[in-house]
């Protein structure tokens, strides 16, 4: 790789997985993509896009039609790096895909095999289950990573629900496989002397939810209880990429008030658990030059004088009708003005003492490649708070 310029680029330079986190809808996805691309383009290397969001956006933003649990190849001139140094590869998780790959990988014997991916407790989990699609996500990044095809793995993570849960699944797996719920739900399959006294328990049970389903779930774990120690041991190992130091957590938050509670949430619910923050970017800023206090003073006096004005301008058009344009024009501007002083006051709150980077808010009608340069340009350079 050649030498970063940023603190942005020294991160994606420096790590090996960077997950990007961050409330719903603040540009986590854009923020993912455009970190690959600066990686790849600019720093070089074999680097990897991991959504495990399953919408189609990345997709869309990288210019490919559709991604799946095949790593494909990015085409970065088509997405206007001209000469890059390194690669660019996609991949968006397919949770179904993964679950029965992590079965084959672990089955003690083709038997137990078969019957885990015939079990219907086991279809719905693998596909249905939110909480197995974070552990899932895990899985797939620690077996990537491990793989050492890539240099950098960047991972975007789903929308709209606490990142914690998603950094917790693997240890809530390896706990939920060893805990004793499960041995108590399946004790009466796993021995024909089971305790008497939960009789009654089962008997109910077997009549509420029948018994099929429930031969079905004690099947389901008694055949998974077969592959526990490999789940722990792997769960433990995804723990062990996440917290180590060649992974680094990057924030994403807008600057719109309940966004950067729940950012700034979450920068100390990384902190707590010792995992390390690479960046908080600040997404959609809108541009300083509008909480500018003679800017706001020129905006004010175009209000304020908008009848003599607009008379100096009758060449234009109608003297009244240009008056209302400069009083509109005026009055948004100061209007934008309150919003970028307020969005100044919650930056200083979000960054404080925080490596960080700031994305301007960009025209919405940009298509959503030239965007993508465009935020990783905005990675690129040095921000100041
Ligand atoms: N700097 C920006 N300026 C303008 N629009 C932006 C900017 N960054 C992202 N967007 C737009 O905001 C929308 C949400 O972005 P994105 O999908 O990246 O967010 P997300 O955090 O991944 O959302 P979700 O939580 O739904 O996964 C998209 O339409 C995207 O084009
Ligand atoms: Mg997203």
């Amino acid at each position: 790789m050649s030498s970063p310029a940023s603190a942005y680029e020294q991160l994606l330079a420096g790590r090996e997985v960077v997950v990007v986190c961050g409330p719903g809808g603040v540009g986590k996805t854009t923020v993912a993509a455009a970190s690959g691309l600066l990686a790849a383009g600019h720093l070089g290397g074999r680097v990897l896009v991991l959504t495990v969001d399953p919408a189609r956006r990345l997709a869309t933003a990288l210019g490919l039609d559709g991604l799946d649990n095949t790593e494909v190849r990015v085409d970065l001139v088509a997405l206007g790096v001209a000469s890059p140094r390194g690669e660019l590869w996609a991949a968006q998780l397919d949770t179904k895909g993964s679950w029965d790959d992590l079965v084959r990988r672990h089955a003690p014997d083709e038997r137990v095999r078969e019957a885990i991916l015939a079990n219907a407790i086991y279809r719905d989990i693998s596909t249905t289950f939110v909480q197995s699609h974070d552990y899932i996500a895990m899985e797939r990044l620690h077996e990537l990573h491990a793989s050492g095809r890539y240099d950098l793995i960047v991972v975007d993570t789903p929308p709209s629900r606490n990142a914690i849960d998603f950094l917790e699944a693997p240890g809530r797996m390896a706990e939920f496989f060893g805990s004793r719920l499960l041995r108590w739900l399946t004790a009466p399959y796993r021995s024909r002397l089971f305790n008497v006294a939960s009789r009654p328990f089962y008997t109910v049970a077997d009549r509420i939810l029948g018994q099929q389903f429930l031969r079905e779930i004690a099947d389901f774990f008694i055949l998974f209880q077969t592959m526990h120690s490999g789940f722990v041991e792997r769960a433990e190992e995804v723990e062990t990429t996440l917290r180590s130091r060649r992974t680094a957590f990057v924030v994403v938050s807008t600057l719109d008030p309940a966004a950067v509670v729940e950012g700034a949430f979450l920068v100390d619910e990384l902190a707590a658990r010792h995992l390390h923050l690479g960046s908080v970017v600040v997404n959609r800023v809108l541009p300083s030059f509008l909480a500018d206090r003679e800017a706001g003073d020129a905006a004010q006096r175009l209000v304020d004088d908008a009848a003599a004005i607009a008379l100096s301008l009758e060449a234009i058009a109608d003297v009244s009708l240009l008056e209302q344009v400069l009083r509109e024009i005026g009055g948004s501007f100061l209007d934008y003005g309150v919003v970028a002083t307020r969005q100044g006051e919650l930056r200083r709150e979000l960054v404080s003492g925080r490596p960080f980077a700031v994305v301007p808010w960009l025209a919405t009608e940009q298509s959503d490649t030239e965007g993508l340069v465009r935020v990783a340009d905005a990675l690129r350079g040095e921000a100041t708070p």
